[in-house]
């Protein structure tokens, strides 16, 4: 059954405008206005609202087997939470354990995410080197829609690549045409400063952020671009947190490289003073990495998504509940890192940006949408309102006010970090592919209604940065 969403302002990446959409099956099928309508057509009453691309999060961790422990957000319950709070896709991660074939963890990730409500993509990680990884990620990027691997610069004894690791497998996405990711922290120093601080019997969170300082990022950052430039691939920086890590994005971008940061929501909003509650489980709830930063960060943060250094927010959505924890009950090296958010990431970005006048409403839509799906290659079929796209489409209430509470979210997790935040404006309709998933406060997620995202290699920017490079001689 078609449907056509009516009498709503259009929200796009470039501009605004009054026109309806008409939807049917999983795509839009026209945008304007006195549009013919099929018999039977339903029509949702837009009048007042915005309607824009449903939200991308690049950046999520369902059910994901960590530090001892599993996500307690699984595939369904994750992306259903996700529709609730208006994001449509998510593009997660397979992390290999270190000498585990790439393959294998692929298939057990594909396997976990059939009960994804909404559509999905992943990320995989490069946990370890040799022959059959370089030929793995052949395989995963001609054949199975992988154009984007994952380095985690920390972790280590668990899941950290070494420089070695991080030459020889960003080597192999040039020639795949595939774009590198890292989470920029030195893990080397972590790790020192994980054991310093419990030789001296700091044991509680706050040991946390004290052995992950701003330099501990800025420096894994900056060496991640260096490697990139030299190699001459472009890179993109998940969780930037620190003033440090945006600084050198900033520079490499000045000097002509082509480097893309990502943003959480969490760290656009929250402050470092959560390590200091005497509440081991207020405390221990906000343990993530990198951690949350002194006040001066977020405004550094906010400045950078303004002038374009950052280009996507994201969530690192990966939840724990109380009990896992505990875990770290005497040693905060050992409490599972992860906070929530993919269902209040677009609300905070909105109530925050657009509403403080940081955000114009297209400017919202790149960095909770478009831009990921242009940096992803999943652009146009998502992140864009245009006929043939997927019809992956919030209607939002820029309005309507709610109070954020792990009381009342869908998130399968006891604990919220933006508890007792109110937000104005927030999806009061989500459709994914088409079906209405979520209408005025009723969840009506479909368990495997979401479709693994196939994502080419060589998205336009790769072939600029190549260009670049010849014209440059090297
Ligand atoms: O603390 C975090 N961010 N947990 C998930 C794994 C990661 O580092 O992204
Ligand atoms: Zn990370
Ligand atoms: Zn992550």
């Amino acid at each position: 059954m078609a449907t056509l969403i009516r009498g709503g302002t259009l929200v796009d990446a470039e501009y605004s405008f009054r026109a309806d959409v008409l939807l049917d099956g999983d795509t839009i099928i026209a945008v304007g206005n006195d549009l013919d309508l099929p018999s039977g057509t339903q029509v949702i009453d837009a009048g007042g609202q915005l309607v824009m691309p449903g939200g991308i999060d690049p950046h999520t961790h369902m059910q994901l087997p960590f530090m001892g422990t599993v996500a307690s957000d699984d595939f369904f319950t994750g992306t259903a939470a996700g529709l609730a709070g208006g994001t449509t896709s998510i593009i997660d991660f397979v992390i290999p354990n270190p000498q585990q074939p790439l393959m294998e963890a692929f298939a057990a990730w594909r396997g976990w995410a059939e009960k994804a409500a909404a559509d999905y993509a992943f990320h995989v990680a490069i946990t370890w080197w040799d022959e059959t990884v370089s030929r793995d990620m052949g395989v995963l990027a001609r054949e199975h829609g992988v154009s984007s691997f994952k380095h985690f610069m920390a972790y280590k004894n668990a899941i950290m690549c070494d420089d070695e690791v991080l030459v020889n497998s960003f080597t192999r996405c040039l020639e795949l045409g595939a774009l590198p990711t890292v989470h920029a922290e030195n893990g080397e120093l972590v790790f020192r400063l994980q054991k310093k601080l419990l030789e001296m019997g700091v044991t509680g969170p706050e040991g946390h952020p004290q052995s992950r300082p701003p330099a501990v990022e800025g420096e894994a950052a900056n060496r991640a671009i260096r490697i990139a430039e030299v190699l001459g691939t472009p890179l993109y920086i998940v969780h930037n947190s620190a003033k440090q890590s945006l600084e050198a994005i900033a520079r490499a971008r000045g000097e002509g490289q082509r480097v893309f940061g990502e943003v959480l929501a969490g760290h656009l909003l929250i402050d470092d003073s959560v390590y200091r509650n005497p509440d081991f489980a207020f405390a221990a709830g906000h343990v993530m990495s990198p951690p949350f930063r002194p006040k001066e960060h977020q405004a550094a943060l906010w400045a950078g998504l303004q002038a374009g250094h950052l280009h996507t927010t994201a969530t690192d959505h990966c939840c724990f509940c109380a009990p896992q924890k505990a875990a770290g009950k005497d040693d905060f090296s050992k409490i599972p890192n992860g906070c929530a958010g993919i269902e209040d990431r677009m609300s905070l970005l909105w109530h925050h940006g657009v509403g403080s006048g940081r955000l114009t409403p297209s400017e919202f839509v790149r960095v909770t949408s478009t831009n990921a799906a242009q940096i992803f290659n999943l652009h146009p079929r998502k992140g864009s309102l245009r006929v043939g796209a997927d019809a992956d489409i919030v209607i939002w209430d820029p309005e309507a006010t709610r109070t954020i509470s792990a009381k009342t979210h869908h998130q399968n997790v006891d604990f919220n970090v933006f508890e007792g935040m109110t937000v104005k404006g927030l999806a009061t309709h989500t459709f994914t592919r088409g079906q209405l998933a979520w209408v005025n406060g009723d969840l009506r997620a479909e368990r495997g209604r979401g479709r693994y995202l196939s994502r080419p290699t060589h998205p336009p920017y790769f072939e600029a940065n190549t260009l670049r490079r010849s014209a440059a001689g090297n």
